[in-house]
């Protein structure tokens, strides 16, 4: 194996703004060589030390672990102190554009103003609940099997990738988000815990998880594969085993599903808006009809059924964990 270091020539443009003086947003352009070696951070400190000291954006561990470095190159949310710079050029090519998490939430250059994400993580409840004895006469041991049972919810270093790769968080103000809801998850998985609020709090219309719209933006955008869509399912699946699943549209939706796939092992899309929205369904009649008409919905009487429901039925009774 060659040790040799190589050399990529890479033009860069970088958002500039600065909240206190700027009304808008500019790209600073700058080329350089670029190394085998370096990292994205590399280059963000190349560009403060060598180019402009007043450029500004936020590090820390330089380790991938404390989160403070997350950042977008060609729209893709990353590390920069864990991108290679030559896993970047063979992803993009030698143009690459450095932004905020969130340019709507820049305050300078790429540092963003994190508060709803802080503010909406600590209304879970981010830590474990539980009576301890302060002076316990043994450990409090978690087997290896229960700490599997977290699924790797607890690798997330609140880098907000996901939060702000999210399209829902744009529009609701009050949606939690995916990484509230992989730490909801973290702790309500925890053998240890015992908060009975937390589940209802993340069950609740317009702040949780019945909001998400399943776009698996979160899952993409993560770079420590913590997989946040995964822990919003989890979070369906302990509201209805605990009983709090409420009957909403968007609890309505998921059973109709199960019971949809579950008699023709197809999804009868018409059935389900009407099992979702009961006299709801009202409103969509014209969105409905025109969908008839150009045959993107079949009408009921000619909805197929699966050829192989008898596999069907067998997947779903060994994937599924909850009764609805
Ligand atoms: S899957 Fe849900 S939480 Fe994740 S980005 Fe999409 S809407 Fe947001
Ligand atoms: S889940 Fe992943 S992307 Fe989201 S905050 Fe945690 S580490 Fe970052
Ligand atoms: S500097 Fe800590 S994760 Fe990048």
């Amino acid at each position: 194996m060659s040790d040799k270091i190589e050399t990529k020539k890479v033009k860069f443009k970088v958002f500039r703004f600065n909240a206190d003086t700027d009304y808008l947003p500019k790209y600073e352009d700058y080329e350089m060589e670029v190394t085998s070696e370096e990292v994205m951070l590399d280059i963000l400190n190349r560009i403060k030390f060598n180019h402009d000291g007043s450029f500004s954006y936020r590090r820390s561990c330089r380790h991938g672990i404390c989160g403070a470095c997350a950042m977008k190159v060609n729209g893709r949310s990353t590390l920069a102190c864990k991108e290679r710079m030559f896993d970047l050029i063979d992803l993009f090519g030698d143009e690459l554009t450095i932004e905020p998490l969130s340019i709507k939430r820049a305050v300078k250059d790429l540092v963003i103003d994190k508060k709803d994400f802080w503010d909406k993580h600590n209304a879970v409840n981010p830590y474990v609940v539980a009576d301890i004895d302060e002076e316990p006469e043994s450990e409090n041991i978690v087997s290896p099997e229960e700490a599997e049972q977290l699924l790797d919810a607890d690798y997330c270093i609140q880098c907000g990738a996901c939060h702000y790769a999210c399209p829902v968080i744009e529009i609701n103000e009050e949606f939690f988000g995916p990484a509230a809801f992989a730490a909801a998850y973290r702790f309500s998985a925890d053998v240890r815990d015992s908060d009975d609020e937390r589940l209802k709090t993340v069950n609740e219309m317009g702040q949780g998880v019945w909001d998400c719209v399943k776009c698996f933006e979160c899952a993409e955008a993560c770079p420590k594969d913590v997989n946040p869509i995964e822990k919003i399912t989890k979070l369906h699946q302990m509201a209805f085993k605990e009983g709090i699943a409420e009957n909403n549209v968007a609890v309505r939706h998921a059973v109709g599903f199960e019971k949809s796939m579950a008699k023709r092992g197809v999804l009868d899309e018409g059935g389900l808006v009407l099992y979702s929205e009961g006299l709801g369904i009202v409103k969509h009649i014209p969105v409905a009809l025109k969908m008839f008409r150009k045959g993107k919905i079949p009408l009921p009487w000619n909805i197929p059924t699966s050829e192989n429901m008898d596999e069907i039925q067998k997947l779903m009774k060994s994937s599924s964990t909850v009764k609805f």
